[in-house]
């Protein structure tokens, strides 16, 4: 009797905790859509001079200066859109959406820091708000940016193709959308700076979303009657990486640095490569695989100590999350779209348990799901089974917890900065983060049980042979006149088998030595050398061409002078 009545007491408290859920996601949905079309050029009313279709990252003009266009953060922002339109959820995004492209393919054609449009300028990840290119330092390149803004158009190359506008893509859209695939496929094995520009290594997040661009681009091309060759090839190369940040108990996101590699990268690439019709496949680390919930419990417990907001909190339920542990940037405060993203990842894997009617527990998953119930084993429970019923409805109020942690933090008038401060709830940093509202719409549409059209994620397997690599440092000793540079090229293809067009950049950070990381194929010989480009004038190092003995594993540095 007595228990019977705490239960129902339990089931009062969660209904009206759900029912407050309900009530913040249905005020903020309409504020977060506002805010984002607010920093959108040229009529958004904060993104004053920014070109049509410009996606600003904040009003912000100083502490931080925002006020320039991201390539990640706008295709992110534009996903958003383009899913809307093409649900038919908001069909007035059409002329915004065709700005988006416009711009990008502007963007595309601007050189800057980091190449020309062949050169490797796709891979800047920031441009000034009308269009030119930034030219201060800044972390280059970053290589998530082709990848995501080639899933954005072909999200609208699909619905193009599907309500009869065939032409257009081919025409127009396909060679915007195949200069981003190109640059992934040549270029994804080379190191990159990391979605939060500071380390320049092997990072998660964009072999994920080079790997799902790979595969839809793919899908595209052979629907355009196109060569898909080199993109199925090196999607598999990929996919065969990916597995590689796994270390048996969290997905170390970044593989330089010096962390820990637990970082928000990790769930944020399970929810923007969710495929509904992927199942819980765990080599795309879908958001109900076995190894992306036990990573999602460490990445989510490795901030319950570390803020103060989140003291006093039980050690199952949902509290604040940031970028990474590690994080001092403005402070190393929990971050929005970093909490959302908690929240969505857990409602994608409910989407695809519903639809599977089963959910699966594997010794690696184990952990994740003993903190809802502490007596159950591995194993596979059917849909109306008790312990399917009180994981699912345990893990959707622990999804709801996420959401409810940013609610506490969001002010009055639902205004979502970048940060939240870590001991007060303060919000701080960037006001009106374009990518925050973003987050917002998307995992409140996965908590409504909607999920974005596949991108081809079903069934793909890691190849029979994955060729391993090693990641090899080049640091060579080179004075050089202003505007000269030194680039790296050598025989295997992730030397760009000795194109001179296409030679690496290394980095001058330590002048006068210039660096760069890149994987080559292990217990190899590799044979390379240095070039200087002035001008566009190419000098090579004298003869005879250089060697290295790759490893058969770990990492090797070879440091050399010009010659
Ligand atoms: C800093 C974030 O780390 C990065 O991911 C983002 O692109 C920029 N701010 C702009 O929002
Ligand atoms: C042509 C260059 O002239 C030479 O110096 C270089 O070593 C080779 N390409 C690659 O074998």
């Amino acid at each position: 009797m007595r228990l019977s009545a705490a239960f129902v007491f339990l089931g009062l408290v969660v209904n009206a905790f759900s029912q407050s859920v309900d009530s913040y996601v249905n005020t903020e949905g309409p504020i977060a859509k506002a805010g984002l079309l607010a920093n959108i050029g040229p009529n958004g009313s904060k993104a004053h001079g920014a070109k049509a279709g410009i996606v600003i990252a904040s009003p912000s003009t100083s502490n931080p200066n925002y006020l320039y266009t991201w390539v990640r953060d706008s295709s992110l922002v534009f996903k958003v859109l383009i899913d809307q339109f093409t649900s038919g959820a908001d069909t007035s995004l059409r002329p915004l959406i065709d700005d988006f492209l416009t711009a990008e393919a502007r963007l595309q054609q601007t050189s800057n820091p980091s190449g020309t449009v062949t050169s490797g300028g796709l891979g800047e990840p920031k441009f000034n708000i009308d269009g030119t290119a930034f030219t201060d330092p800044w972390g280059r390149p970053q290589r998530d940016g082709p990848a995501l803004r080639a899933t954005a158009l072909i999200a609208y190359a699909n619905w193009l193709r599907a309500n009869g506008n065939t032409t257009f893509v081919s025409n127009t859209l396909w060679p915007i959308i195949k200069l981003d695939l190109d640059y992934v496929a040549d270029t994804w094995s080379q190191s990159t700076f990391d979605l939060w520009e500071e380390i320049d290594s092997d990072s998660f997040f964009t072999t994920a979303v080079q790997h799902r661009s790979l595969r839809e681009g793919s899908i595209l091309a052979n629907a355009l009657g196109q060569s898909s060759n080199d993109y199925d090839a090196e999607a598999g190369n990929a996919l065969c990486f990916l597995q590689t940040y796994w270390n048996t108990k969290y997905i170390v996101s970044n593989t330089g640095g010096g962390r820990s590699g637990i970082d928000s990268n990790s769930v944020l690439a399970s929810i923007h490569t969710f495929d509904v019709n992927a199942g819980c496949d765990a080599t795309t680390f879908q958001p109900c695989s076995d190894k992306a919930l036990a990573n999602l419990k460490v990445y989510v417990d490795s901030f319950r100590s570390i803020y103060g907001i989140n003291n006093g909190i039980a050690p199952n339920a949902a509290v604040a999350t940031g970028r990474y542990p590690e994080d001092v940037y403005f402070g190393g405060h929990p971050w929005y779209l970093s909490t959302f993203a908690v929240a969505e990842q857990l409602y994608d894997a409910l989407i695809v348990w519903n639809k599977q009617g089963s959910l699966t527990v594997t010794s690696i998953s184990l952990p994740f799901f003993q903190q809802f119930s502490s007596d159950i084993a591995p194993g596979t429970y059917a849909a109306g089974s008790s312990q399917f019923n009180s994981l699912t409805s345990a893990i959707r109020n622990f999804a709801d917890g996420f959401i409810a942690v940013n609610a506490k933090y969001t002010p009055s008038n639902g205004a979502l900065d970048e940060q939240y401060d870590r001991n007060t709830g303060k919000p701080t940093s960037a006001v009106d983060l374009t990518w925050s509202y973003a987050s917002a719409l998307t995992v409140f549409s996965a908590r409504k049980g909607v999920a974005s059209p596949s991108w081809g994620g079903a069934g793909v397997k890691v190849p029979s042979t994955c060729a391993t690599t090693v990641p090899v440092t080049f640091n060579v000793q080179a004075t050089t006149q202003l505007g000269e540079d030194i680039f790296l090229v050598g025989s295997v293809p992730a030397l760009q088998n000795w194109s001179t067009d296409k030679a690496l950049l290394l980095s001058a950070a330590n002048y006068p030595t210039w660096s760069i990381t890149v994987n080559l194929p292990a217990n190899s010989a590799v044979q390379y050398k240095f070039i200087r480009k002035f001008n566009g004038q190419v000098t090579w190092e004298s003869d005879p061409n250089r060697q290295v003995n790759v490893p058969a594993s770990g990492t090797f540095t070879e440091n050399d002078t010009w010659r």
